[in-house]
C-alpha cells in the first residue's frame, strides 16, 4: 500500500516512515501543502497521513483535494493539539481516523490493517470480471474450484469422441448446461442439440415422442410424426432424467442404441441412427438399479463416461464467480447499471449452504438485482431473499450419494 506522509516535524515524520514500512507499506514523506500536492500526483497514493499545522497552510485540505481527485483514497489526521473542532474538520474531508501525537505504532497498525482487509475484498470483486474472460469458464459452465476444473478437463475430451455420457448431479447442478457444453465443444456443433425431458411427459407418449410414429398407428396419430432421434440426426440427444422412463422402453433405447436403427411406432422400417447420446439423472444411478427404476444393462450403455457434477456447496470457491456471472448477465439483459457487490453481500452468499445448487443461485441473483437501488447489490437486500438463519449447514446431506471427486472419466 502507497503511504504519502505529511508532516513537517522530522522526528515524527520519521517514526512514522519507520512504522509504515513495518507494517509492509511504501512510503513517500513531504512537509509542506505545496509539495503534498505535487506528491499526490505523481506517487498517487492510497493512503495519506497528514499533519493539520503545517508551514505553508492546512494538512486536511491536502487529504480534501486528494479525496476529490480520488475517492477511493484514505487518510488519517495527526496533531499535536487535538481539538473537537479539528476532529470534526477531519471526519468531514473524509479521514479514517483522528490520532494525537504522539503516535504508537499500534494505533497505526489497527487502522492499516483494516484497510488491507477492505482493499483485499474490493480488488477481489474488481478481479471478478477480468478473471472470468481468461479463466473459470467452459462453455456456458463457469467454475474454477479445484472439482469443476477437473470436470472440464473430462468434458473436454469426452467432446471429441462419440461415446454415450452419463452425467449425475442434483438439481439445479449445471447437467443440461455440461450436455449443451459438450454438443458445442464437440464435431457436432453445427447440427441439432436435442433436450428431451422423459419426466415431462406421460410414460406412454415417451416411444413415439422420442422414435416417432407412422400414421394411425394408436388412436390419435393422425399424422405421421418424426422422433426426437430423428431430429437430433448428426446432432447430440439429451435424454433428461432417463430413470423416469419405463422399463420396457428402456430395453427399446438399449437396443436403438446398439443396433444404431430405429423403427417409428407402428411402421416397418429400419432407420440408420445418427446420435449422441447423453443422458442425466439427478439420482444415485446405482440406488436406481436396486429400486428398479433403471435397468442394469441400458445402464452400463449410456454410462461409457460418467460425468458427476457437485453440488454448489461442495464448490464454494465458485459462488462469488458465478454471482458476478449472473450478475453481469443480468445487467447485459435489464441495463439498470447495477454493476458490482458489496463485499458484505457477498459474504452472506459464501455462507449459505445453496440447496438448489446453482438454479436457485440465479434465481437469488437475478431477485437481488431487480431489487437493487443504485450501482451495488447490498447485503440488506440478501438479507431480505435468502432464508433465515440459512447458514452453511454441514449436516445437510447432498442430495445425491456420491463422492464430491466422482468427475473420473473411465472409458469402459
Ligand atoms: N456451472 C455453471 N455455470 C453457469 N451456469 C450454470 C452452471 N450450472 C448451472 N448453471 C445454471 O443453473 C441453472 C440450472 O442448470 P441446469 O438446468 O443445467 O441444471 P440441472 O442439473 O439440469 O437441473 P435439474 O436436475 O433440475 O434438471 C441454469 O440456469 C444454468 O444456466
Ligand atoms: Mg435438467
Amino acid at each position: 500500500m502507497k503511504v504519502l506522509i505529511v508532516e513537517d516535524d522530522l522526528a515524527t515524520r520519521k517514526g512514522l516512515e519507520e512504522s509504515v514500512k513495518d507494517l509492509g507499506g511504501e512510503t513517500r514523506s513531504v512537509g509542506t501543502v505545496k509539495d503534498a500536492a505535487r506528491a499526490v500526483e505523481e506517487f498517487d497514493p492510497r493512503l495519506l497521513i497528514v499533519d493539520i499545522h503545517l508551514p505553508d497552510g492546512d494538512g486536511i485540505e491536502i487529504l480534501r483535494a486528494a479525496r476529490e481527485s480520488d475517492p477511493e483514497r484514505e487518510g488519517i489526521v495527526i496533531t499535536g493539539q487535538g481539538s473537537i473542532d479539528n476532529a470534526i474538520e477531519a471526519l468531514r474531508a473524509g479521514a479514517v481516523d483522528y490520532l494525537l501525537k504522539p503516535l504508537r505504532p499500534a494505533q497505526l497498525e489497527v487502522v492499516f490493517n483494516r484497510l488491507a482487509d477492505r482493499r483485499r475484498l474490493e480488488s477481489e470483486v474488481e478481479t471478478l470480471r477480468a478473471e472470468l474472460q481468461e479463466t473459470g469458464r467452459l462453455g456456458d459452465l463457469v467454475g474454477r474450484s479445484p472439482v469443476m476444473t477437473q470436470i472440464f478437463d473430462v468434458i473436454r475430451r469426452v467432446a471429441k469422441s462419440n461415446a454415450p455420457v452419463l452425467i449425475t448431479g442434483a438439481s439445479g447442478s449445471g447437467k443440461e448446461v455440461a450436455a449443451r457444453t459438450i454438443h458445442r465443444l464437440s464435431r457436432r456443433a453445427a447440427k441439432p442439440f436435442v433436450a428431451f425431458n422423459c419426466g415431462a411427459i406421460s410414460p406412454t407418449l415417451i416411444e413415439s415422442e422420442l422414435f416417432g410414429h407412422e400414421r394411425g398407428s394408436f388412436t390419435g396419430a393422425d399424422k405421421r410424426r418424426v422422433g426426437y432421434f430423428e431430429e437430433a440426426a448428426g446432432g447430440t440427444l439429451f435424454l433428461d432424467e432417463i430413470t423416469e422412463m419405463g422399463s420396457e422402453l428402456q430395453v427399446k433405447l438399449l437396443r436403438v442404441l446398439e443396433d444404431r436403427t430405429l423403427r417409428r411406432v407402428g411402421g416397418s422400417q429400419e432407420l440408420k441412427v445418427d446420435v449422441r447420446l447423453i443422458s442425466a439423472t439427478n439420482r444415485d444411478p446405482r440406488d436406481a438399479i436396486k429400486h428398479k427404476k433403471l435397468r442394469e444393462d441400458l445402464y452400463y450403455r449410456l454410462n461409457v463416461f460418467p460425468l458427476a457434477l457437485p453440488t454448489l456447496a461442495e464448490r464454494r470457491e465458485d459462488i462469488s464467480l458465478l454471482a458476478e456471472y449472473f450478475r453481469k448477465m443480468i445487467e447485459e439483459q435489464e441495463r439498470s447499471g447495477v454493476s458490482s457487490w458489496d463485499p458484505k453481500a457477498l459474504e452472506l452468499l459464501l455462507a449459505y449452504d445453496w440447496p438448489g445448487n446453482v438454479r436457485e443461485l440465479r434465481n437469488i441473483v437475478h431477485r437481488a438485482y431487480v431489487m437493487t437501488e443504485g450501482k451495488i447489490i447490498r447485503p440488506d437486500v440478501l438479507q431480505t431473499l435468502l432464508p433465515k438463519g440459512a447458514r452453511a449447514a454441514a449436516s445437510r446431506k447432498p442430495p445425491l450419494k456420491q463422492k464430491a471427486s466422482g468427475a473420473a472419466a473411465r472409458k469402459k
